[in-house]
């Protein structure tokens, strides 16, 4: 099979290291992204007289006839012409003829390859923000009808204070906010245009940058064309950004996963978010939230092997660099399909108020109440914990919790002790005059969420 730069060459590779070297299986993905590219292209050479205007239709309404059978998945690829540049470039010039030819002038499938790269990311980044807020938006929901809603907060998995359980929620709004100006961010950095760098030298034909850049919407070119064909840096980010992004659901899944164990019981999953056993009929297993949790593996191993392709990766163009492909795509299709199962998991599951309030009375985490109650009586906090340090032993001792002791008992511990110790000790209580910023008390909650309302009503530029 003759190639499309096959001048040179007397001999062909065979056919299974064609198949080696080819990316069509995967960069076929890319197919709209590579047509665009190329209608800008053209467009540009006919604006430069590169090319005339009557080629210039005759090749735009043969693109836009592949165009149209790439969206009705119609078009054939074939590993003899390696990828979707090729392929396309192919498929043109069956087309329309020799023409089809001519709209390789001034371009390289090197500042092709990384334009499509470039529009690609545009806009799947556009839509992973669009998920993330969608599942913020679950969690406020969630949050508002739990504002009171207490369970015992934990520090090293043992239970700690309690806390609002709309609190714990939106612990996780905020990440993801985080999480959401990351990418935003690096929106700054996809938006640049490297059409035009050439293979790595620019070109000697006349043409416009900045005008290919303002059809295919980027703010800005790429200042140097040896970077603008080699840099991956935007994809990297995105791994990156992905890579964070998917730590927090992992740390969330790993929650939701304990959460409805029978040692728990704080929540159920909606049994369209669950999964049953093959052999164990009462089985009702967390498999999404574990499947997050795993998957997130895999988006750190992207980042790990793309970084890894391009560490000791000279200038300009090596065709290691087709190796960022399958990890970015992967990466998407993995953080799309996670943000949109956590925000129907969430939406859907059942929360057990009864028993994260239990929960909050089986156990010590009043005992800073206590030890505070003391010392805004005068007694220094160090001395105060130990005090209640102490009242907390004879309570394991008697096998009793504090709420249990008797007025006695506690002004046995210290004279400073006074009826009024009860009502501290109960967590509901407890919860609610935790006022400082960012805290837990049910009022601070209330307005952290409606701070997080306003935040997503403000359409970021
Ligand atoms: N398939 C290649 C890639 O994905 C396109 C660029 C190839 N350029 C080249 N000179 N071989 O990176």
């Amino acid at each position: 099979m003759k190639k499309l730069w096959g001048g040179r060459f007397q001999k062909t590779p065979e056919k299974w290291v064609d198949e080696f070297g080819a990316s069509i299986s995967f960069d076929q993905q890319l197919v709209e992204e590579d047509i665009t590219g190329s209608l800008a292209h053209l467009a540009m050479l006919k604006k430069t007289g590169i090319i005339s205007g009557e080629e210039e239709l005759q090749i735009k309404s043969g693109l836009e006839r592949l165009l149209e059978k790439a969206k009705n998945n119609e078009l054939q690829f074939s590993t003899d012409y390696e990828d979707i540049h090729l392929n396309l470039e192919k498929l043109l010039i069956d087309e329309i003829g020799p023409l089809g030819g001519k709209l390789h002038t001034a371009r390289s499938r090197n500042d092709q390859v990384a334009t499509d790269m470039h529009l690609y990311l545009k806009k799947n980044t556009e839509m992973v923000i669009g998920l993330i807020g969608e599942f913020q938006h679950e969690l406020i929901k969630k949050a508002e009808q739990h504002v009171e809603t207490i369970l015992p907060g934990y520090t090293h998995l043992q239970r700690a204070q309690p806390i609002s359980f709309a609190h714990h929620l939106m612990a996780y709004f905020w990440m993801l906010e985080r999480d959401k100006e990351r990418f935003s961010d690096s929106m700054k950095r996809i938006n640049k245009s490297p059409l035009g760098c050439g293979a790595l030298a620019g070109t000697t034909f006349p043409i416009d940058r900045e005008y290919t850049a303002q059809l295919l919407g980027f703010d800005s070119i790429y200042e140097n064309s040896l970077d603008g064909v080699s840099d991956r840096d935007f994809i990297l980010e995105f791994l990156s950004n992905s890579s964070l992004l998917m730590m927090h659901l992992s740390r969330f899944a790993e929650e939701i996963i304990f959460w409805c164990s029978q040692e728990f019981k704080f929540i159920e999953l909606d049994d369209t978010y669950a999964t049953g056993s093959s052999m164990m009929p009462q089985k009702k297993n967390p498999d999404m939230a574990e499947l997050i949790r795993g998957k997130t593996g895999r988006v750190y191993g992207n980042l790990t092997g793309l970084l890894t392709i391009m560490k000791g990766l000279p200038l300009a163009y090596n065709k290691d660099l087709q190796e960022d492909k399958e990890g970015m795509f992967d990466t998407v299709t993995t953080v799309v399909g996670s943000l949109k199962i956590f925000a129907g998991m969430i939406e859907s599951m059942k929360v057990n108020e009864n028993i994260m309030k239990t929960a909050t009375m089986q156990d010590f985490s009043n005992a800073t109440e206590l030890a505070d109650y003391l010392a805004k009586k005068g007694m220094p906090f160090r001395e105060a914990h130990e005090v209640v340090g102490k009242l907390v032993y004879t309570c394991i001792e008697e096998n009793k919790y504090l709420l249990d002791l008797s007025l006695n008992s506690f002004r046995e511990a210290s004279h400073l002790f006074e009826e009024d110790v009860f009502e501290i000790l109960d967590p509901y209580a407890a919860v609610k005059k935790r006022m400082s910023a960012g805290g837990t008390g049910f009022k601070k909650v209330e307005e952290a969420i409606e701070k997080a309302k306003s935040i997503m009503s403000t359409v970021k530029e």
